[in-house]
This record gives C-alpha cells, structure tokens and sequence, in this order.
C-alpha cells in the first residue's frame, strides 16, 4: 500500500528529528524566539493549570518551560527520536504515541487542565481523531484546548481552499530533507471541525511581528461543549 500523506508527516519528522532538535537547540527559528514560544507559553498560564498535555510536543521545548512554571506538564509525539531526544534533556515526562491512538495512551491522566498543541496539527484525519479526543480529556467545565497554528490569512494560499499543500522547508538549514506536505484550514473549516469533534470555541489572540505587524499565528482557546 502507498505511504499516506499523513504517514509521511510521520516520516519527514523521523528523517529531521536530529535537525529539528538542533534547530530548535539554536533559537535558529526567529517568529518563535520574537513572538510564538512566548504567546503559547503566556497563553497556557493564563489558566493557571495544574496538568498540561503537549500534544505534538517534537523534542520537548513547551514541556520544560511549562515545568520551569511548577505545572506538570506530559509530552506526546509520534516520533520516537524526538522523544528520545526530550527524555534525554531529564525535565518532563514524553511519550511515544501518534494522533490517532492517543485514547488507548496508557501513561496519559484521565483529564488534564490544559492541552496545547504547538505548530502540530499538520494532517486531515489525524487532527479530527485528535481534536476529538482532547475533548473527551479535557477537565469538565474549565479544561481548556489550546492551539497555535500559522495564521490561515498569512498562507499563501490563493485560492483560500482548505486541502493539502505543498510541504517546504524554506528558511531553514539544508540538514532539512522530504518537507511533508499539510493540510490547510479556512478559518471556516477550523470551526466545522472544533464543532465536529464537541468542541467549542471561545477565543482566538493574534500574536503580532513586533517588526511587520502582521500576525505571527493564530491561537485558538477551544473548550468541550
Ligand atoms: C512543527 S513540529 C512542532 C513540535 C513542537 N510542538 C514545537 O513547538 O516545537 C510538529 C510535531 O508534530 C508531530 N506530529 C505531527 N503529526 C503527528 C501525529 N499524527 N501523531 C503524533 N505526532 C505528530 C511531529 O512529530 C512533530 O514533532
């Protein structure tokens, strides 16, 4: 059977996990040293949770600086080396587990205050299995889902059309191979699949580019109906 679109998300993260770990060691990339790691950070305290799950968590940056705040914080990714890779930094517990099996992850708490995916909904299927998920673990009544993603208005994507889109790792070091291709939402369609997964949405921040102005992502506070 040809590999899915959303196995090769999978894939492209296995082939790049020593890049991205070292990119990310670096500060190499700017938006989120300027604007997107403070707003996600700033944008989980502001509940103040006691657990956090990091969804999509990659080698483990949001898990450390959530427990820096004294808030316990899990990481999942469904990439083995960039667990490996986060365990090894000592802070945090990580564990392997892709989008779709996340019900049957038994590490994970029933509930938590908290979950944050970070830059790490990049498939179709997988994120509507996920966000489906996170509703049903979310704290009754307070439990919150937050997610940052690239602004739909700041993608190039003319015409505005949810569906997969080249994938590319312009900008970053030539040590990045295979870009995986994603799977862009209309701000119309983030809805429709929030709602489709029992989920409702209360608010969104813009994080701005301290230099253009224009908005680094959007942020969507997600709770379950
Ligand atoms: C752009 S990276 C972001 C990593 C991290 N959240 C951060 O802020 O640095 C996307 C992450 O999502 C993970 N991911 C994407 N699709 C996944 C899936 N279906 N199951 C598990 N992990 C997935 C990748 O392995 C990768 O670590």
């Amino acid at each position: 059977m040809p590999e899915s679109l959303e196995q090769k998300i999978i894939r492209s993260y296995q082939l790049n996990a020593d890049a991205w770990t070292e990119i990310i060691a670096k500060e190499g990339i700017k938006s989120r040293q300027l604007v997107t790691n403070k707003a996600i950070v700033d944008a989980v305290l502001s509940h103040q949770p006691v657990d956090v799950l990091d969804v999509g968590c990659g080698e483990g940056w949001l898990v450390r600086a959530l427990i820096d705040q004294s808030i316990n914080a899990t990481g999942i990714d469904g990439v083995e080396a960039l667990v490996n890779s986060a365990r090894k930094r000592g802070k945090g517990i990580f564990e392997i587990c892709q989008y779709e099996d996340i019900e049957q992850c038994p590490a994970l708490a029933p509930s938590f205050d908290v979950i944050v995916c970070n830059f790490a909904l990049l498939g179709e299927q997988s994120t509507q299995d996920l966000l489906s998920a996170c509703a049903n673990k979310l704290v009754l009544g307070k439990g919150r889902l937050l997610i940052q993603t690239l602004h739909p208005l700041l993608v190039n994507s003319s015409p505005y059309f949810t569906g997969w889109k080249e994938g590319s790792w312009a900008g970053f070091p030539d040590t990045f191979t295979e870009p995986p291709d994603w799977y862009f939402r209309t701000l119309e369609d983030w809805l429709a699949v929030f709602s489709d997964a029992g989920l409702v949405l209360l608010g969104i921040n813009e994080p701005r580019h301290p230099q253009t102005g224009e908005p680094a992502s959007i942020i969507f506070n997600c709770a379950s109906v």
